[in-house]
């Protein structure tokens, strides 16, 4: 626990000072605006108009204001289209025809198309600038470039932005970005650490126009102002699910290019609905306009969730897409395209307050009706004896309605046998009068329902918020790579999966019902169709598991999934048989990534067990702070031990830390562990021990060269690794080879070549440390995937 702690605090302070001056402390100036991509469909739909919006609310304060379109097209090409869109905007409804015209022109006015396309191109741009606050004696508040361009064009423009547009004289600058922040976390952060070269985190605002929409802004302030009704009900014993939905008709015909590359995972599940989830299931923030604390409770939602697999979500295409692909891209009949367009995915979140509980998140393309919510559904724990249908009562739940669907508005709706909500905000009033609709399975007079008295579009609400320098709506660096470490890994799992193919609208019927069996989720209906294309290649993913020796003794082989599962049967076997013998089982895990995917699938499989009789001690850790992310226990902790049940005593850290200092001899750490070991192990025996081996054969930390004879009979010993951190603490190999049973894990194709060469070794040698592993009665098995073995 105290872990997580330290690193939030650490992560507070790192933001202190960070604050943009507040739109109060700000003198009114000069604000230049410079929109790249000027043209585009967003600006075109969105942009203009939000920046009109903010032009029409700022000229009370005092601002003046320049817009530049920028593009890659020449000027002459470009201005008429540029002006053929500023000419479309439109007032406020309750404004005056002559006030309306008369900030029109102005806007028009203030308005330019510059071609931005070299570095000369910026540079001109900034002595244009520069120029105007001169000769007009203005001060400048500061510079705001929106990127409505492809994703690869930022790190470019960024760049020249940085070299080129700083304000001089101490005005802000903020850079707007639009989604897609990379496909995956490695590409985000390529693209975060190309940004950070040209701006400061606070410099940048990304954003998700989800977080504009009035009913998602609303989540958060909603609980807070029901707190008193919510604080009861707000948890695993009331709770059965929440549900997290976008659904949409259309399909994508027009943006392939795109699409086709991303899928429905990465366009909107990965951020839009993650965030209406976290906002959802977050701890509530003492102070809802503190960034800091926004973000640090999300993070903690994002870390506490139950590594996602593939069988946590199910994938769909309709039936229209390849077609459209082979006609869009330019491809053959014979591409086929594995991009899905419908998914559903099953989260849970490891805390206290919501373990246990389904958060379904789904979205899809071609369904059969436009509708965006997120809804909590409580446990029906009221017996209503004279209800028609028995015991069942009325549904109980509250629901975010993003809008169109059969209500047509954005509303918070909450039924009326939960409670009567308050939502103190002048902007929001109660709906009385009701059409005669219903709303997921309640007739909306069964609510009460709350709108907001004006609707402003998402992006006009994220374009004041830019202005104002509020971050909160925007996605930090380390909300973003967050969402993307939990994505990653189920997206990697979607590779060759095949989508199931759907007709789309009606006529998908029940093809696309979900069955939810635990912590997994699947279709409902087992395959429906298959067309020829959904079997073709599914042969070579087939589950098998190979028998057989390698190096004289046991080998178990398999593609890493299958492989990893059965180590997880094999280790569950062995603690059952020890508990039974002994009533405990002495468990030793490794650090380093290999074994990752085995706590990944032993975390989500943990009901049966026996982590309440379970030790778990370190085979061996770098010397360096335990909550440090090079720390072994550190990771073992958070993919693993954080989410079981074991009793805080059974958790065995080797102590490198002592006396404030790390592995030093004197300090005995490296007794103090093996005194442990001798008291609570029967024998120093452990039941199961898990290792991996290195590149240059090393196991445990016992590297090449190590005098391991000098280890005597010491169970455990300070170690040198010829990679950083040098100083290790680490089991010896009588430790090992005194456990009941020894697993090697072997992934990657990577390992393939000190595979082939370990399996022409023919004697053990201080050169290849792991052929010292030969526990006394021989029970060492060795786990190879296919990748390794093969190569
Ligand atoms: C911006 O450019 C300057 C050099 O012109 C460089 O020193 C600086 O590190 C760059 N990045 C940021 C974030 O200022
Ligand atoms: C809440 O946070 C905002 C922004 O950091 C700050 O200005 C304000 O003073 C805080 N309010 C309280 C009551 O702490
Ligand atoms: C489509 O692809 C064919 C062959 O790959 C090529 O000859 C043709 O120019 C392409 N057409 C377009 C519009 O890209
Ligand atoms: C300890 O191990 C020995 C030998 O393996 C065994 O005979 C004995 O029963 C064990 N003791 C306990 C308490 O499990
Ligand atoms: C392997 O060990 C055996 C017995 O210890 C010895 O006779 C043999 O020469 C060794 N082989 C090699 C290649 O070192």
């Amino acid at each position: 626990m105290f872990v997580t702690v330290l690193l939030l605090l650490g992560a507070l302070c790192a933001h202190k000072g960070h604050g943009q001056e507040s739109e109060a402390t700000q003198r009114p100036g000069h604000v230049s605006v410079v929109i790249i991509g000027a043209t585009g469909d967003l600006a075109r739909k969105y942009l203009w108009q939000g920046f009109f919006n903010t032009y029409v609310n700022q000229v009370k304060g005092g601002n003046t204001f320049s817009f530049y379109g920028g593009g890659q097209s020449s000027s002459d090409k470009a201005t008429p289209l540029m002006f053929e869109i500023l000419k479309g905007v439109s007032c406020p409804k309750d404004m005056s025809q002559e006030r309306c015209a008369l900030l029109k022109d102005q806007f028009l006015r203030l308005a330019q198309y510059r071609q931005l396309k070299t570095l000369e191109h910026y540079q001109d741009l900034a002595k244009h600038i520069e120029k105007k606050l001169q000769d007009e004696a203005m001060t400048e508040t500061g510079r705001l470039f929106y990127l409505s361009v492809p994703a690869y064009a930022y790190a470019d423009i960024a760049d020249k932005i940085n070299q080129s547009c700083r304000p001089t004289m101490g005005g802000w600058l903020r850079v707007v970005l639009e989604k897609p922040f990379g496909h995956d976390l490695l590409s985000a952060e390529v693209l975060a650490s190309q940004l950070a070269s040209s701006l400061k985190e606070e410099e940048m605002y990304r954003i998700d126009h989800y977080l504009g929409k009035q009913v998602i802004a609303k989540i958060l302030p909603f609980r807070k102002e029901n707190k008193k009704f919510l604080d009861p009900i707000w948890n695993k014993h009331h709770i059965e699910r929440v549900e997290i939905v976008l659904k949409e008709t259309l399909d994508v015909q027009g943006r392939m290019s795109f699409y086709d590359q991303y899928g429905v995972i990465r366009d909107v599940i990965q951020n839009h609905l993650t965030e209406v989830m976290m906002l959802l299931t977050m701890r509530l923030p003492s102070n809802l306009s503190s960034s800091e604390e926004v973000v640090q409770n999300k993070l903690r939602i994002l870390d506490s969730l139950l590594p996602l697999g593939k069988n946590q979500v199910v994938i769909g295409q309709y039936q229209g897409y390849n077609s459209e692909v082979q006609l869009e891209l330019n491809k053959t009949k014979d591409h086929i395209s594995l991009t899905p367009t419908f998914a559903a995915v099953l989260a849970h979140i490891d805390e206290a307050q919501f373990e246990g509980v389904p958060i379904l998140l789904i979205s899809g393309k071609m369904l059969d009706k436009r509708v965006g919510y997120a809804r909590v559904v409580f446990k029906n724990d009221i017996f209503c004896l004279q209800n028609q249908n028995g015991v069942h009562c009325k549904p109980r739940q509250i629901i975010f309605y993003f809008g169109h669907g059969s209500l047509q508005y954005p509303a918070v709706l909450v039924s009326k046998n939960l409670f009567k909500p308050v939502l103190m905000d002048a902007e929001w009033k109660e709906v009385t009068e009701h059409s005669d609709v219903s709303v997921l399975g309640l007739p909306v007079s069964d609510y009460y329902v709350h709108t907001p008295t004006k609707q402003h579009e998402a992006y006009s609400e994220l374009i004041a918020h830019i202005f104002s320098g509020h971050k909160n709506s925007f996605i930090s660096i380390e909300n973003l790579l967050s969402s993307w470490s939990i994505w990653t890994p189920l997206l990697s799992s979607l590779n060759s999966a095949y989508p199931r193919i759907y007709p789309g609208g009606e006529d998908n019927g029940h093809m696309l019902d979900i069955h939810l069996k635990g912590m997994d989720i699947s279709y409902k209906n087992e395959v429906v169709i298959i067309s020829p294309d959904q079997t073709a290649g599914t042969s070579a993913n087939s589950a098998k598991v190979l028998q057989g020796k390698f190096c004289n003794a046991d080998m178990v082989s398999a593609w890493s999934e299958e492989l990893v599962g059965q180590l997880a049967v094999d280790m569950q076997e062995a603690a059952e048989a020890a508990v039974l013998e002994s009533g405990v089982f002495h468990l030793a895990l490794s650090g380093g990534s290999t074994p990752l995917a085995l706590f990944h699938r032993l975390a989500l499989h943990h009901f049966s067990f026996p982590w309440r009789n379970t030790h778990v001690w370190m085979v061996d850790e770098r010397c360096v702070p335990l909550a440090e992310v090079e720390s072994n226990f550190r990771t073992l902790h958070d993919h693993l031990l954080h989410h079981v049940r074991i009793p805080y005593f059974n958790i065995h850290p080797m102590p490198v830390e002592l006396n404030h200092r790390l592995c030093v001899e004197e300090d005995r750490g490296a007794q103090i562990y093996e005194s442990d070991i001798r008291t609570l192990v029967n024998g120093s025996s452990f039941h199961f021990v898990l290792l991996g081996v290195g590149f240059n054969g090393h196991t445990a930390s016992l590297f090449p060269g190590a005098k391991v004879e000098e280890h005597g009979q010491s169970l455990v010993a300070l170690t040198e690794s010829p990679v950083k951190p040098h100083q290790r603490m680490s089991l010896t190999f009588t430790a090992i080879n005194r456990a009941h049973r020894v697993a090697l894990l072997v992934m990657g194709k990577g390992k393939h070549e000190m595979i082939t060469q370990l399996s022409r070794l023919k004697n053990s040698t201080d050169r290849w440390p792991v052929t010292n592993v030969k526990p006394d009665n021989n029970r060492l098995v060795w786990y190879i995937d296919y990748d390794a073995l093969i190569g």
